[in-house]
């Protein structure tokens, strides 16, 4: 973290941030939301030269070991943002200006008294709307099917999301979807694309 942050990490500001002065490149932009261990985020950026990403966590061990596969792998296309997500969605993602969001694996929350805590609410879905370019994607996983239709049923609710077939990038397996897969749990990818036009 020490060494590595300095290089590969981003310190949250609250201010918009410049993904030209970021990556030294305009290119489309990714933000993945929870990059748990980072191995998933390390493949997707690693297979897709053409996009940046900035990865956000708050898991310090997590943040280390994607650190690490940012250096072992040479990636100038991954920064890494150690705070709350949705803080730096609001405040230093521009509007309009990401052509992805990735959620794999949110955190489940599965007791219904705790359902509440679930990041995917309307204001989320309105949050991403905001962030998104036009026909930008969110793309979320999970394999707890009461979150999966709670997803669906938060983004088909919001006027401007459209439920498609596919995102910016194929998923390759995170731990959690091999936990999830261990316990028999199906997994869902669901993809919504923001169908606004900038005004
Ligand atoms: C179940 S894990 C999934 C990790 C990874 N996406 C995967 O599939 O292996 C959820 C992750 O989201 C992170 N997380 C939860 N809420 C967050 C928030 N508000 N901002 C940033 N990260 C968050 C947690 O620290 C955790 O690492």
């Amino acid at each position: 973290m020490e060494q590595l942050y300095p290089k590969y990490g981003l310190p949250f500001t609250g201010e918009p941030l410049s993904p030209v002065q970021v990556f030294g490149r305009t290119a489309p932009l990714v933000l993945e939301i929870g990059s748990g261990m980072g191995e998933t985020t390390a493949a997707i950026a690693e297979a897709h030269a053409e996009a940046d990403f900035i990865a956000v966590e708050v898991h310090g061990p997590g943040i280390g070991s994607l650190l690490n596969r940012i250096a072992s792998k040479d990636l100038r296309n991954l920064r890494v943002v150690r705070h709350d997500a949705v803080e730096v969605l609001e405040r230093m993602i521009p509007d309009a200006s990401l052509a992805a969001i990735h959620l794999f694996f949110p955190d489940p929350w599965p007791k219904k008294r705790h359902h509440k805590r679930r990041l995917v609410q309307p204001q989320f879905a309105a949050l991403a709307a905001r962030k998104l370019a036009p026909s930008g994607v969110l793309h979320a996983a999970t394999d707890w099917p009461d979150y999966a239709d709670h997803i669906r049923h938060v983004f088909s609710e919001h006027e401007n999301f459209r439920e498609v077939e596919g995102g910016f990038a194929l998923r390759p397996a995170t731990k959690f979807e091999a936990r999830g897969r261990r316990l028999g749990h199906p997994i869902r990818d669901l993809y919504f694309r923001l169908e606004k036009t900038l005004q």
